[in-house]
């Protein structure tokens, strides 16, 4: 593998698998991928697995992501979560600002900020969602959409901070859609979130930081999409509930 980043590729698991369901599954990818070593991979379970898919994944080359988390370090705010309290169940990242979170739960780049600082400031590592809607890329919009996100989401950061979070460009209207962003489309995306990076911080710090695609990623559309310049990796709804495909997409992506 020539690219600069290591690959790096999550499955997002968003409301599925019981506890039973997810170890099946977790099983099956510690066995099939117990050899990959040249792309950092993760899985993203719903809560309630977190901590027995952690444990069973301790020590493995297979890292543990959530899905989301709150910012503040305790307290009364019922239903919430905090870094500390992923940090204990074996997570090493979290996803933030998913675009269904900020669809239907009301994320917004201010919050999304404060969640990713706060994960940082627990040595969680944020994957931080950024992308537009159909509507958005049809009127022309997809830059400035993007360059909102990106710069709201990762406001006030300093480089050696930024150098820790990975970027997600998640096209909305290619998420669960089966319609992917062309290469094209993608790099083009990619290389201006880079270019917005270089300039909240220096070139040689966007050099470093990971931008993974996401959007209908599949075992057939993975080694494209993953073998553009500026694309280090995936992060893979649907296709990561099935070990095959997961495993395929991780393989693919590789050779
Ligand atoms: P999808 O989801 O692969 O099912 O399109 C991607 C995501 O939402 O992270």
């Amino acid at each position: 593998m020539d690219k600069a980043r290591k690959l790096f590729i999550a499955g997002n698991w968003k409301m599925n698998k019981t506890v039973a369901e997810g170890l099946d599954l977790a099983k099956d990818l510690k066995r099939d991928l117990a050899l990959v070593r040249d792309v950092d991979v993760a899985v993203c379970p719903p809560f309630t697995g977190l901590y027995q898919i952690g444990q069973f994944l301790d020590g493995s080359n297979i890292k543990l992501g959530a899905q989301d988390m709150y910012w503040d370090k305790f307290g009364a705010f019922t239903g919430e979560v905090n870094a500390a309290m992923l940090k204990d169940v074996f997570c090493a990242c979290v996803i933030l600002g998913h675009s269904e979170r900020r669809q239907f739960f009301h994320d917004t780049n201010e919050t999304v900020n404060k969640k990713t600082k706060a994960a940082l400031a627990a040595r969680l590592k944020p994957i931080v969602c950024v992308g537009e809607t159909l509507q958005e890329r049809e009127s022309g919009r997809t830059e400035l959409v993007v360059k909102d996100h990106v710069t709201g989401s990762l406001a006030g950061l300093k480089a050696e901070e930024l150098v820790e979070i990975t970027i997600a460009y998640e096209p909305v209207w290619a998420i669960g859609t089966g319609k992917t962003a062309t290469t094209r489309q993608a790099q083009e995306v990619h290389a201006f979130i880079r270019k917005l990076l270089a300039d909240m911080s220096d070139s040689s710090t966007a050099a470093r930081i990971r931008i993974q695609y996401g959007g209908s990623v599949k075992p057939a559309n993975a080694k494209e999409l993953l073998g553009q310049p500026d694309v280090d990796g995936a992060l893979v709804g649907g296709a990561s509930l099935v070990a095959r495909d997961f495993v395929d997409i991780i393989n693919n992506a590789r050779s």
